[in-house]
């Protein structure tokens, strides 16, 4: 059998126009843009308003991809969004994509894997260009987080921004030109450490019985060992798996949930300044976003260039975590 992978030849990216900064913050909660700044490395991040859905920024990212890619929406054989803040249970976002692109061959589905999202949707469509089952699969991060934020929480309240990203797969013929090798990964003993309390069916009280908010709740401290942890693990395994090293390297694009984390990760594997995107201050923690976005906008910057080694590299909520090393095309 012809040995194929898949490569990226679309991105795009929507936000919503609406800004909160710092100092809108400072008025809300006891906080200061000081600490935010030094302690997360966020300046702004954008708000969905009460109009603008998960799918009205889901939908304008995978037009931009389509459109930057030169394929018709026809011709997509699958729509993956990665978000744990759809519209709706059901129906998926990726059925309203589908409906909104005019993608009607295209198969759908919604993964939830929380901040890693993306990184797994990818996996699944490298799998299924890889296998020759598809061709061109589209994989949308898109998150509304803001519609689950305690807005008196200044722990969890300052973290968060809403957008989406997206990038279209399709078949390489070169193996040795697109995703190179992957790696996944979860630990479900750890599942209490980020958790959204009353989004699902099972019925979360306090201990007066009072029900619980729907409003993220971490445990920071303890999700930011893990976090430096596995996303440094998963992207030596992706480099050992491509038969590379870290000084291969051209491009990290880590989760952006907190520029002490990216740092850390990115010392550890002895990367410079210049080879790790940063685009946090702008937008915050946009969850299954956050690497579609920046990977969007390293194209705009024309941070990549064709022969580049490129990882993707995420962690999040369950814990989750994986990466991703892709020979840029
Ligand atoms: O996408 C996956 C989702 N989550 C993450 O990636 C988050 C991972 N964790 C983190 O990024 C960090 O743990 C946080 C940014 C959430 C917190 O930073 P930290 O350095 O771990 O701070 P901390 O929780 O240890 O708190 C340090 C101090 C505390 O005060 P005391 O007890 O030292 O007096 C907090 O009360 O900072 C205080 N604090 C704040 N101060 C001003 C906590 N939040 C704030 C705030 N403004 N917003």
């Amino acid at each position: 059998m012809q040995s194929l992978t898949a490569k990226i030849i679309g991105v795009g990216k929507a936000l919503p126009e609406k800004r909160l900064t710092n100092a809108d913050l400072e008025q809300m909660v006891e906080t200061s843009d000081e600490w935010i700044s030094k302690r997360v490395g966020i300046k702004e991040r954008r708000i969905a308003q009460d109009d603008e859905y998960n799918s009205t920024f889901a939908t304008t990212a995978a037009q931009a991809a389509i459109q930057m890619a030169g394929v018709d929406a026809k011709e997509i054989d699958f729509i993956i969004v990665a978000t744990t803040t759809p519209d709706t249970v059901y129906p998926s976002v990726a059925c309203l994509v589908q409906h909104n692109i005019g993608a009607v061959n295209a198969s759908v589905l919604d993964v939830a894997a929380a901040c890693t999202g993306f990184v797994y949707g990818a996996a699944l469509a490298w799998g299924m260009i890889k296998s020759g089952l598809m061709k061109n699969i589209l994989v949308i991060g898109s998150e509304i987080n803001t519609a689950f934020v305690d807005w008196s929480d200044r722990d969890t309240c300052i973290l968060f921004g809403d957008g989406a990203g997206a990038a279209l797969f399709t078949v390489s013929d070169d193996a040795n030109k697109g995703v190179l090798s992957m790696e996944l990964g979860g630990d479900g003993s750890l599942k209490d450490l980020l958790v959204l309390p009353n989004s699902g069916s099972r019925k979360y009280t306090e201990p007066d019985g009072s029900p619980s908010l729907r409003a993220t709740r971490m445990s920071g401290n303890e999700v930011y060992k893990n976090a430096v942890r596995h996303m440094n693990e998963a992207a030596l395994a992706v480099l050992a798996k491509a038969g590379l090293t870290s000084e291969d390297v051209s491009l990290l694009i880590a989760h952006q949930a907190n520029i002490r984390i990216i740092d850390a990760v990115a010392k550890r594997l002895k990367l410079p300044a210049e080879k790790v995107f940063i685009n946090i201050e702008k937008y915050g923690n946009t969850s299954a976003a956050t690497v579609p976005l920046a990977l969007c906008e390293a194209v705009e910057q024309e941070r990549l260039k064709p022969g580049d080694i490129l990882v993707i590299d995420a962690f999040g909520a369950g814990l989750t975590w994986g990466a991703m090393a892709i020979r840029w095309a």
